[in-house]
């Protein structure tokens, strides 16, 4: 795929941020709980191996569910988000539950912290709606401003027939055609990408494709990689 000018870059971000803040603003994609994921991975990756005071960075916060478990739990929590929409629910959110933590509206790319400022880092979900550069970018800059020995978490939709259906459900049951103009970077990730993104600088901790089929309350098959990676 070709490289995006810079201009093409910000234009397709903000189409993206415009996506989201309709979400947002409709009250949708807004859970209360954190996701299960994000859960096991702190409490299985995380608290087991720092003493003392953690800090957790999520990338793209959205309204702010995971983030909040990570201030429940004591941790110095920041989330950035390209939606201003969703800082602002974001922010709410954390004063209703008296609960601290940064929020940033800021898009992905280059992330506004010191090297080696985190502990863990989380994506739930969140850059798989941006463009290969800036996936690739953030991914190096993820690893800059992690600990040595920190992890990351990045769960994101498996390039297979299952999550092609899922992706093509997006937003609520549009077609694949309205799904891409509303988010035209959004991507699917294949094994072998998987392996391209963390040649370098990274250990492996857990990759996991996990398929999923919800009956209830509607028909919902995903299938999604949560990858578990450990700065060397
Ligand atoms: C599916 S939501 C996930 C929200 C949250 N991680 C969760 O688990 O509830 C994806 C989030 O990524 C944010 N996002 C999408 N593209 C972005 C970009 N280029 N830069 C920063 N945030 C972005 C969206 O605004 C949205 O809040």
């Amino acid at each position: 795929m070709s490289k995006m000018t810079s201009l093409e870059h910000q234009n397709s971000t903000a189409v993206s941020a415009r996506g989201w803040n309709e979400i947002y603003a409709r009250g949708e994609d807004s859970n209360e709980e954190p996701w299960s994921n994000v859960v096991s991975f702190v409490h299985r990756f995380v608290l087991k191996n720092v003493n003392g005071p953690l800090s957790f960075l999520e990338l793209g916060c959205g309204s702010g569910p995971n983030l909040r478990f990570a201030a429940r739990l004591g941790m110095s929590a920041t989330g950035i988000d390209a939606s201003d929409v969703a800082v602002e629910v974001c922010e709410t959110r954390l004063e209703r539950d008296g609960l601290m933590a940064d929020v940033l509206h800021c898009p992905f790319g280059d992330l506004p912290f010191a090297d080696q400022s985190f502990d863990c880092v989380v994506d739930r979900a969140s850059l798989m709606f941006a463009d290969g550069d800036t996936l690739n970018q953030t991914v190096s800059e993820v690893h800059r401003v992690l600990k040595p020995g920190g992890h990351f978490f990045h769960n994101t939709i498996a390039d297979d027939v299952a999550a092609t259906l899922v992706a093509l459900d997006m937003g609520e049951g549009s077609s694949d055609t309205e799904m891409y103009a509303k988010y035209p970077d959004f991507r699917l990730t294949s094994a072998s990408d998987l392996t391209d993104r963390f040649k370098a600088g990274w250990v492996a901790r857990e990759v996991k494709r996990v398929e999923r089929t919800v009956f209830v309350p509607a028909l919902d098959v995903t299938a999604e990689w949560e990858a578990v990676l450990q700065k060397i």
